[in-house]
């Protein structure tokens, strides 16, 4: 009890302090929601490799950072090719994900946004409206799934918490200047990768619960 008190009230000094300061001038003036969130979105575009694919590698000064592919050998060969050579290959190709209007995400929402990197789901090709259940065809789920080609990471980058998605789709629609880059869109099978996307391919999210037959305490 005592201890808590104590802390409390160091707490509560810290925050007279910080008051005092920012009265006097002293402080910068208190960063706004939305500098924090395209702030946190900013380092983890920066931390989660996004620009080795989309482009500019991890340097937000280099030319075409995150406006998509511009050199053929940033374009992906996935399926049967892999095992045999003469075999066909779906291309794909990473997308530009700066806010253009015409050739980038300027045209979807930040939900859109959001719901690529939750549920993998094509903003495209997927309607704005909030998800609720990963069931096809349930709370807004769309029944027939359009999911992002392979290679693009959802499967990974869904596990971060929402509050960092959406700080991701903050950063990409209003931390960055659009920059025009049409890129041919990808090819892929019928079933916009479906079979992909099993939980038996890629687990569940959430992921089982600390800890699975792998983990330990
Ligand atoms: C291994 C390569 C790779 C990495 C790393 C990667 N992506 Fe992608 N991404 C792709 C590819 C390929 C596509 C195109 C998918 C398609 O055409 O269906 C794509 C598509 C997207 C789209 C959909 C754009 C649209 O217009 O449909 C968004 C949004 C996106 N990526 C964001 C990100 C973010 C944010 C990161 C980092 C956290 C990231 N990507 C990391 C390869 C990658």
């Amino acid at each position: 009890m005592t201890r808590w008190l104590r802390l409390t009230s160091a707490g509560a000094v810290s925050a007279a302090a910080i008051l005092s300061i920012a009265a006097f001038g002293g402080a910068r003036a208190p960063r706004t929601e939305t500098e924090d969130s395209v702030a946190r979105g900013r380092f983890l575009v920066l931390t989660h490799a996004c620009g080795d694919c989309h482009g500019g590698g991890n340097d937000p000064a280099a030319k075409g950072f995150l406006a998509g592919m511009t050199l053929p050998q940033q374009e992906f060969r996935i399926g049967p090719c892999a095992a045999a050579p003469q075999d066909a290959c779906f291309k794909t190709r990473p997308r530009n994900v700066t806010p253009d209007n015409q050739t980038g995400l300027g045209r979807f929402s930040e939900r859109q946004i959001f719901n690529a990197l939750r549920y993998g789901l094509r903003p495209g090709e997927t309607p704005d409206v909030e998800i609720t259940s990963m069931t096809p065809g349930q709370g807004n789920f769309p029944a027939h799934p359009k999911y992002l080609a392979v290679p693009m990471p959802w499967p990974s980058w869904r596990h971060m918490p929402d509050q960092d998605l959406w700080a991701i789709a903050a950063y990409l629609k209003r931390g960055l200047k659009p920059v025009s880059n049409k890129v041919e869109d990808s090819e892929g099978p019928p079933d916009f990768w479906a079979s992909e996307y099993t939980p038996e391919k890629i687990g569940t999210y959430p992921a089982p619960a600390f800890p699975t037959v792998n983990e330990k305490r």
